[in-house]
C-alpha cells in the first residue's frame, strides 16, 4: 500500500505567542517541525510526505523536509487548519492511505504513525489514536453552572497522526459543509466509519509555553 502523511504546520501558534509560527520555534535544538518529521523518518513504511506550512515560510519548510526525509512536497497552508489539511490533500497523488499529522504533535513515536497505518490498512476504514480522559468532565453553562458530569468512561482525548483510506477521505474534503478541528469529523459527517486505536502520551500536541516547557524536559539527555 501507497502510504502519504501531510504534516500540518500551518498554524500561527497564538496560544504558544513564541512571536513565530509555531511549527518553527525551537525545541531542543530544532524546530517542532524537525522533530516532527524525524519521527515520520521512522516509520516502517516510506511514505510520501507533504508539509502545510505558512507561506513566508515554504522555503525553510522544503529545506528541513529535503534534510530529514531526503523528498516530499511542501505547499501553502488555509487560514483554518481544515483549509491547510485540503492544501496538503491536493499534493497526496496516489496514496491508497493518508496520514493527517499535527506537526505541534513534535514528540509523537514512530510507533505511532505505524500502528495507525496497520489499522487502516487491516481494516479498510478510518483509524485516529485517543487516550483514555483522567480528569472528570463537567458540562457546563455560560457562567460556569454545571448541568452534567459526563460519563468519563465513554470519552477519548483524540491527537494525531489520524489515518483514513484516500478517497473517502478526499471526498470527505470536497463534501465539507462545516468546519472542524480533525479529520474524523468530517469523515464521520460523510457517513464512514472511524475508529479509535491506542494513543501514545508523547503525541500530546503543544499548545501552550507549558507545553512546551514540558517537550523540554522530555527531551532532556537524561530524562529519556
Ligand atoms: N494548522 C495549520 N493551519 C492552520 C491552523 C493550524 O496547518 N491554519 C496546524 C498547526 O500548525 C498545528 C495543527 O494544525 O500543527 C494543530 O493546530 P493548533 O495546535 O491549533 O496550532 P495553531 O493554530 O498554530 O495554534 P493556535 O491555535 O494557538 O494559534
Ligand atoms: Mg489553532
Amino acid at each position: 500500500v501507497k502510504v502519504a502523511v501531510i504534516v500540518v504546520a500551518a498554524g500561527s501558534g497564538t496560544r504558544l505567542g513564541a512571536g513565530v509560527p509555531k511549527a518553527f520555534v525551537q525545541l531542543a535544538g530544532r524546530s517542532i517541525l524537525e522533530h516532527s518529521l524525524h519521527s515520520v523518518a521512522g516509520m516502517s513504511s516510506q511514505p510520501h510526505v507533504v508539509v502545510v506550512a505558512p507561506e513566508e515560510l515554504l522555503d525553510d519548510a522544503r529545506a528541513v523536509l529535503e534534510r530529514v526525509i531526503g523528498a516530499g512536497d511542501a505547499v501553502a497552508g488555509g487560514v483554518t487548519r481544515q483549509a491547510s489539511v485540503a492544501a496538503g490533500l491536493a499534493l497526496v497523488g496516489d496514496a491508497d492511505i493518508v496520514l493527517v499529522h499535527d506537526a505541534a504533535r513534535a514528540l509523537t513515536p514512530a510507533a505511532l504513525f505505524d500502528r495507525v497505518v496497520d489499522t487502516v490498512a487491516a481494516t479498510g476504514s478510518g483509524a485516529i489514536p485517543g487516550l483514555p480522559v483522567s480528569d472528570t468532565i463537567k458540562r457546563t453553562a455560560e457562567g460556569g453552572a454545571i448541568i452534567a458530569t459526563v460519563d468519563r468512561a465513554e470519552l477519548s482525548a483524540v491527537q494525531t497522526p489520524q489515518g483514513f483510506p484516500a478517497a473517502p477521505l478526499r471526498a470527505a474534503y470536497e463534501a465539507a459543509a462545516r468546519d472542524v478541528t480533525d479529520d474524523a469529523q468530517l469523515m464521520a459527517d460523510a457517513g464512514h466509519p472511524v475508529a479509535v486505536v491506542e494513543g501514545d502520551p508523547l503525541a500530546f500536541k503543544i499548545t501552550t509555553a507549558w507545553d512546551l516547557r514540558r517537550a523540554e524536559e522530555l527531551l532532556r539527555p537524561a530524562s529519556v
